[in-house]
């Protein structure tokens, strides 16, 4: 066989190099030079048709409306927090990425997803570069699903894997892990930047023309990103991330990505002995651990997604040491927390001056919205006078620059949520206008009204 000649192509400019360089040479950039296949050359379509006469034309174009639409078939895996995540099931003819920290469980999602699929009369491949096919068993011999009927290989070449799983007709393919793939036409080793674009875009034009389900792992980088190119997030149907702290037996799963459903759904699993079980209830599990007769904690509900998740942010003001007081937030933006800080203390007339400041969400979730402001706000105050929120009371609400409390979006729903789990008052904006059953509003409009609420 003819060696396969490939070009080195800047994935930032496009600007092709004849080896393999550092810094790409027209724009600059570093480590954006990646190997690319140089394809045998295409005919313009345009020029051969007209060659060949009309007959050989691409599909024509047509209105939208006489598009006929037919419903998306879903293949819905029985793991309820994982449907849910991914929209209601694996699409078929879908590819997507499931990325995570080594350990996180991906691995074992995706055997106890296959092991289901696989009941429901699914064939599925999974082929694995990570681990050996007996290390496969071992792994499948542990979890709660049957996973004996499940096709493995343990196998890195990528034209292998895709015979693979056309010899077994499989409906899904598992790659575990993309970084492990390699192709025959490029020569670069795998896990590079070249060989995970040519892989991934191989995959999807075989999930595309067989209708096959393609799912992939991805590796994240210590910066959070999936290692390789962002490109390969371009490429794929649907991002989901599983993240959480390693010592806690919560495993969060996100789609940060989907062509098929809504982003930012959160699904909760619990890591135990056999394997991923999915949490139904997560509100109830991330307060658990919670006791209210402690000062510094403060309840909120988060939106993720099309769903309202209870979540406790803690606080802590201690007298501080020497030097420049320290602040330190867990799940929460620094700088988001030095602007309620100051804004505590121009506009409430409170002093966090000379005490240093930690803030942590429980269960490693992340405040990523402004209706928590409130909420941080009320367990730093709450630390400061030691002084418990009341125990039946969540925090809802934006704090603004100027002390101002503004109304959350979607505080009905949050609202009920909350009541569900026995809360009976939603502290915030007085035009929040809750009605909810069982549930009233405490109204606030400044901070400075909060001071007081939990003062008193
Ligand atoms: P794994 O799925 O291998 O993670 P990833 O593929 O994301 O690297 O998960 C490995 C961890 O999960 C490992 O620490 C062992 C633990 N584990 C359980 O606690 N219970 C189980 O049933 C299984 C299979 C793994
Ligand atoms: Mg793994």
């Amino acid at each position: 066989m003819a060696k396969a000649r490939s070009v080195y192509r800047c994935t930032e400019c496009g600007h092709d190099h004849p080896k393999w360089v550092g810094r790409c040479e027209a724009c600059g950039a570093w480590n954006a030079v990646a190997e690319e296949p140089i394809a045998a050359p295409r005919p313009h379509r345009a020029t051969a048709s007209r060659a060949e006469g009309r007959r050989s034309a691409g599909p024509a174009p047509a209105r939208l409306r006489d598009i006929a639409t037919s419903p998306l078939a879903r293949w819905r895996t029985g793991i309820n927090e994982f449907d849910f995540v991914l929209g209601g099931g694996i699409v078929p003819g879908s590819m997507t990425l499931i990325g995570g920290e080594p350990g996180i469980g991906k691995s074992t999602l995706l055997m106890q997803a296959a092991a289901r699929l696989e009941h429901a009369g699914r064939a599925v491949l999974y082929a694995s570069g990570e681990e050996s096919p007996d290390q496969l068993r071992l792994r499948a011999e542990r979890l709660e699903e049957d996973a004996g009927a499940v096709q493995v290989l343990g196998e890195t070449r990528l034209e292998a894997i895709l015979d693979g799983a056309r010899a077994i007709a499989a409906d899904v393919v598992v790659i575990d892990s993309i970084q492990t793939v390699y192709t025959d036409t490029l020569e670069s080793a795998p896990g590079n930047v070249g060989q995970v674009r040519e892989c991934s875009g191989q995959l999807m034009r075989f999930a595309k023309e067989t209708g096959t389900a393609v799912v992939v792992v991805g590796h994240v980088t210590r910066g959070g990103g999936i290692a390789g190119p962002k490109t390969l997030e371009h490429i794929v149907d649907t991002v989901l991330y599983f993240e959480g702290e390693a010592t806690l037996d919560y495993r969060l799963l996100r789609a940060t990505k989907n062509r098929f459903g809504s982003v930012d759904e959160l699904g909760v699993f619990s890591m135990t002995e056999r394997g991923l079980i999915a949490v139904p209830n997560p509100s109830a599990i991330f307060l658990a651990a919670r006791s209210d007769a402690i000062s510094g904690s403060a309840v909120t509900a988060l939106m993720e997604g099309t769903r309202p998740v209870l979540v406790e942010v803690q606080a802590l003001a201690a007298k501080s040491g020497y030097g420049t007081p320290q602040r330190v937030a867990t799940g929460l933006d620094p700088k988001r927390l030095a602007v309620l800080l100051a804004v505590l203390e121009r506009r409430a007339n409170t002093s966090f001056a000379d005490l240093d400041v930690f803030v942590q969400v429980t269960a490693g979730v992340r405040l990523s919205e402004p209706g928590a402001d409130l909420a941080v706000a009320a367990a730093l105050l709450s630390s400061l006078y030691n002084r418990p929120t009341p125990a039946d009371g969540i925090f809802l609400g934006e704090v603004g620059l100027g002390g101002e409390i503004r109304p959350a979006g979607g505080v009905e729903r949050r609202a009920v949520e909350a009541a569900r789990l026995g809360f009976r008052r939603v502290f915030g904006s007085t035009r929040a206008g809750v009605q909810v059953p069982g549930m009233s509003l405490v109204g606030l409009d400044h901070v400075e009204q909060l001071v007081r609420a939990l003062a008193a």
